[in-house]
């Protein structure tokens, strides 16, 4: 047995006696709808309209584990032309000429002890839509339940793909 589930079971028999788990205050913050503030108010909605689908802006990394983020270079392909009177893109602009990141805040993340890959999921021929909702009519990105437990075993349940507790809490090369 690896560290990191051994610590998840310890941690989750300590919960089960207190009689608390703390997925019931977290579930509920997820119900409630979340503003993230962006440092650039990038609207979804606004770009699918445009006819941009999401391989345009997000790949699948190597080794597969994530979905890239685009840069702000490839914003500009556009936005050299497009309202470039507005602030937003005047900002844009600026982390695209010093070569910067922008410092897009994370609206999804999972916590280490789980074993993901969006390669298995992209393979598996699994829609971004399943798991991150309808997107395409998103101003702000809402996060869905996809990264709690139930979010996973839910699919994993209709879809007969393996829920056993080693599939997501043990690592692959062990
Ligand atoms: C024009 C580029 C562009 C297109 C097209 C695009 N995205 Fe994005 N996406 C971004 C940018 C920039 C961010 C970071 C800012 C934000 O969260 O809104 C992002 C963030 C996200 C996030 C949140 C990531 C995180 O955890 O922070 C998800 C999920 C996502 N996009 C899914 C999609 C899906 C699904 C589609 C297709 C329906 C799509 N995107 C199309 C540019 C794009
Ligand atoms: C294919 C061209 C295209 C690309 C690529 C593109 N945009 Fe846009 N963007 C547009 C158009 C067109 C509008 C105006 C849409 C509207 O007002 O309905 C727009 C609007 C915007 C606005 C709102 C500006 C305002 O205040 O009215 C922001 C911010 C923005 N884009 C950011 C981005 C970012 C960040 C990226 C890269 C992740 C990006 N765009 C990539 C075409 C593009
Ligand atoms: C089976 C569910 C599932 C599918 C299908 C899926 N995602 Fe994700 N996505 C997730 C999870 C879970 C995370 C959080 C991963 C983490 O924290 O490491 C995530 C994170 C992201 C992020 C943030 C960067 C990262 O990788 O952590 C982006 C961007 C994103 N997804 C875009 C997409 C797009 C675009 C598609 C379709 C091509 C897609 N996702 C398909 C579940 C999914
Ligand atoms: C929308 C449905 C869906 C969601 C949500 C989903 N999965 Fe999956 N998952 C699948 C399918 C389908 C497979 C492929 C099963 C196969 O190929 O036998 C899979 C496979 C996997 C595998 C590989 C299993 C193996 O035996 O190789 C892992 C690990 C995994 N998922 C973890 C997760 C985690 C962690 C989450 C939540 C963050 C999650 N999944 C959410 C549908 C889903
Ligand atoms: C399909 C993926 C998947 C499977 C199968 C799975 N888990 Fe999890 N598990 C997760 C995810 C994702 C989290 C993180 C939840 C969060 O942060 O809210 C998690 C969190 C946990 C935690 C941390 C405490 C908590 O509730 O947040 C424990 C303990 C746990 N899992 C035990 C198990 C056991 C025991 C099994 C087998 C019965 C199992 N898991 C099967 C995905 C899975």
């Amino acid at each position: 047995m690896s560290f990191a589930i051994k610590y998840v079971l310890v941690l989750s028999l300590i919960f089960f006696l207190l009689g608390s788990s703390p997925q019931v205050a977290s579930s509920q913050a997820e119900g409630a709808k979340q503003t993230i503030v962006q440092p650039i108010e990038f609207s979804h909605k606004k770009h699918a309209a445009q006819g941009l689908d999401c391989d345009f802006c997000h790949s699948n990394l190597e080794p597969g584990e994530k979905m890239s983020i685009p840069d702000a270079a490839l914003c500009m392909d556009c936005h050299q032309a497009v309202a470039t009177d507005k602030s937003s893109i005047k900002k844009l602009s600026q982390y695209a000429t010093s070569k910067k990141t922008v410092p897009w805040i994370p609206v999804y993340s999972l916590p280490a002890f789980v074993f993901w890959s969006h390669r298995t999921h992209l393979s598996a021929k699994q829609p971004c839509e399943a798991c991150h909702g309808k997107v395409v009519d998103m101003e702000v990105v809402q996060k869905t339940n996809v990264t709690t437990m139930d979010g996973c075993v839910d699919c994993h349940d209709k879809k007969d793909a393996s829920a056993g507790c080693r599939t997501c809490h043990e690592s692959r090369t062990s």
